[in-house]
């Protein structure tokens, strides 16, 4: 059994209502449930935080490093393009984590394309709307045995 860490970005509390044609309908609690539900059918715990503050997301990275986490999944939203403190958290925690996105950030605005986290991270799912995130949840379920040792 292992502990995953969903964390998202700013912004992402709004999903539902937020721009629907580029992120979908799906709310973020619904994602959350989704995800936790499908976790717990692996065996695993999923535990989730949502903030619009990047101090609060990086001191839960923190906390990630002596609170049995074991894997983080994260959509770092607009944090992606700019966060170079979020990036070093992860690097200082050095916990595995996968990068996460609803659209696909490669075929919008120009400053979309780089991510501070893609090169850190051990994979990148990006452009498939709520599905993302289910796509990440098993990429993580399969990588975690190796993880675990
Ligand atoms: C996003 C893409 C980011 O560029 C944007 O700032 C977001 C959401 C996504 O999930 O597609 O807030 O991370």
């Amino acid at each position: 059994m292992a502990n995953i860490l969903l964390l998202n970005g700013p912004n992402l509390n709004l999903l539902g209502s937020r721009e629907p044609g580029l992120y979908g309908s799906a709310n973020l609690e619904d994602i959350v449930a989704t995800l936790t539900s499908s976790a717990g059918q692996a065996g695993h715990t999923l535990s989730a935080l949502q903030s619009n503050a990047e101090h609060q997301l990086i001191e839960r990275v923190h906390c990630a490093a002596t609170d049995g986490t074991d894997l983080v999944i994260i959509n770092p939203a607009a944090f992606t393009h700019t966060s170079i403190a979020l990036r070093d958290a992860f690097l200082a925690v050095a916990i595995p984590f996968i990068e996460v996105h609803l659209s696909n950030i490669y075929n919008r605005e120009a400053f979309r394309k780089d991510s501070y986290f893609s090169d850190i991270a051990i994979g990148v799912v990006s452009g498939f709307g709520a599905l993302s995130y289910q796509l990440a949840l098993a990429a993580a379920i399969e990588k975690l045995p190796a993880i675990e040792q």
